[in-house]
C-alpha cells in the first residue's frame, strides 16, 4: 500500500514536473499550496521587504544572491511563482533592522506594489543575535537569562519603531494612488518544549564556534520555553502595531508545529548549524521547507485575512524580571562573541548591502 502510493505520487511528480516545472521545487509548492493560491485574488505587483527572514538566507543553495542574500528559495519568489503577479520586487536584505527596511521602502527596488508582504524587527537591537549567541553559542543559564530579558525590553518597543515604517509604506501607497494589501509574517517559535533532548538536532561536528540547540533545557520555564517564550511576544507586539494599522497579522508560527528543534533529530524546519558560506548554515532561520510554511502563512492571511489575527500570548513569568545593569554585565562576553566574529565581517556586508541597495 505504502509502495503502491510512493509509486502514484511519484508518477504524478513526474507527470507535473515535466508539463510545467523545471524546478522539482516548484512542484512541492503546487502540490502544497496551489489550490490556496488559487484562491487569492490577482495582485498586478507584489513586492518583498524585510530582515533575513524574508531575503531567506540559506533556504535553498547557499546564502543568496549579493550581500542581501536574496535566497530563490525564500517565501518571497515562491509566492511570486504561486500568485503570479504582472511584477515581482524582492528589497528584503538579510541583517536588516527597521530603519534599514524602511531604507528598502524608498529604494528602486521597491517598484510599485499593491501587495506587500513582509517581516521586520528581529534584528531590532540585535535581540535575537544576543539570544541565540548566549543560548547557543556560550550556553549560559545566566547569560541566556540576561539575553532573554534584553530581548524582552526590545520586543516592548516593536510598536513604536514599527508605526513609522507602516506610515511610509502608506504614503507610498498614497503616492501612487493605490489600495494596498499589506502583510506582515511574524516569527515561529523554535522549540518543541517538553521532548527528550535525543529528539533534538545533534551538535553539529564539524561548525564553528560550538553552536549546539540542545543545549536549552526542556520543559516549563526551561531555557526552550524561555526561548519560545521571546519569540511569543515579538509576534504579538507585532500583532499590536499591525492591528492598530490595518495591516494583515500572519501568524506562521503554527505552521511550524511538528517541526521545531526536539520535534525529531531530522525534523526541524529551521537551520540548526552555523557555517558561514554554506546551505543549511543560517542558525535559526527557516529551511526551504521552513519557507514553505511562510508561504502557507501569507497565502493564508490573503484568504481569511481575519483568521490569523490572533498570536498566542507569551507568559510573562518565564521571561523573568526586569532587565538592569547585573544583566548588561553578564551579557559583556556574549557582546564581545557577537563582536569578535560576526560584527566585524557584518559591518563589512552592510557597507556592501547599503551600497548595493541603497547606493550610498
Ligand atoms: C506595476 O508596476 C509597473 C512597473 O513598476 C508599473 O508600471 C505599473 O503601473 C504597476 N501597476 C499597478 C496596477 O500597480
Amino acid at each position: 500500500m505504502v509502495f503502491m502510493n510512493k509509486f502514484v505520487a511519484s508518477a504524478v511528480l513526474l507527470f507535473i514536473s515535466t508539463v510545467f516545472a523545471d524546478d522539482p521545487r516548484d512542484v512541492y509548492d503546487m502540490q502544497r499550496f496551489g489550490s490556496l493560491a488559487a484562491k487569492v485574488r490577482h495582485f498586478t505587483n507584489l513586492t518583498v521587504i524585510g530582515d533575513s527572514y524574508s531575503s531567506g538566507d540559506g533556504a535553498q543553495n547557499n546564502w543568496g544572491e549579493g550581500s542581501c542574500r536574496r535566497n530563490v528559495g525564500a517565501y518571497g519568489p515562491r509566492l511570486n511563482n504561486l500568485l503570479h503577479p504582472d511584477f515581482f520586487h524582492f528589497a528584503a536584505c538579510s541583517g536588516a533592522d527597521v530603519p534599514h527596511i524602511q531604507a528598502q521602502v524608498k529604494s528602486s527596488l521597491y517598484g510599485d506594489p499593491e501587495l506587500i508582504v513582509m517581516t521586520a524587527t528581529g534584528d531590532n537591537g540585535g535581540m535575537f543575535v544576543k539570544v541565540l549567541v548566549a543560548c547557543m553559542i556560550q550556553k549560559s543559564g545566566s547569560a541566556c537569562d540576561a539575553a532573554v530579558k534584553y530581548a524582552s525590553v526590545q520586543a516592548d518597543a516593536i510598536p513604536g519603531t514599527l508605526a513609522p515604517l507602516y506610515k511610509d509604506i502608506k504614503d507610498e501607497g498614497k503616492a501612487a494612488g493605490k489600495k494596498l494589501t499589506i502583510v506582515h509574517i511574524g516569527y515561529a517559535q523554535l522549540y518543541n518544549r517538553d521532548a527528550d533532548a535525543a529528539q533534538c538536532p545533534p551538535k553539529p561536528t564539524r561548525f564553528y564556534l560550538g553552536v549546539d540547540v540542545k543545549w536549552a533545557s526542556k520543559g516549563p520555564g526551561g531555557y526552550r520555553d524561555k526561548i519560545n517564550n521571546v519569540i511569543l511576544k515579538v509576534n504579538r507586539k507585532i500583532q499590536e502595531a499591525a492591528n492598530q494599522d490595518g495591516i494583515i497579522y500572519a501568524d506562521a508560527d503554527s505552521f511550524f508545529e511538528g517541526h521545531r528543534f526536539c520535534d525529531g533529530p531530522k525534523n526541524a524546519w529551521m537551520q540548526h548549524k552555523l557555517a558561514l558560506m554554506q546551505e543549511a548554515g543560517v542558525l535559526c532561520h527557516p529551511t526551504f521547507e521552513g519557507h514553505g510554511a511562510y508561504v502557507n502563512a501569507a497565502l493564508d492571511a490573503l484568504v481569511n485575512p481575519k483568521s490569523r489575527f490572533v498570536a498566542p500570548a507569551e507568559d510573562p513569568k518565564v521571561l523573568g524580571g526586569r532587565f538592569d545593569s547585573g544583566d548588561e554585565e553578564l551579557l559583556k562576553e556574549t557582546n564581545e562573541i557577537i563582536d569578535k566574529h560576526l560584527v566585524k565581517e557584518e559591518l563589512a556586508r552592510q557597507a556592501r548591502m547599503d551600497k548595493q541597495t541603497f547606493g550610498f
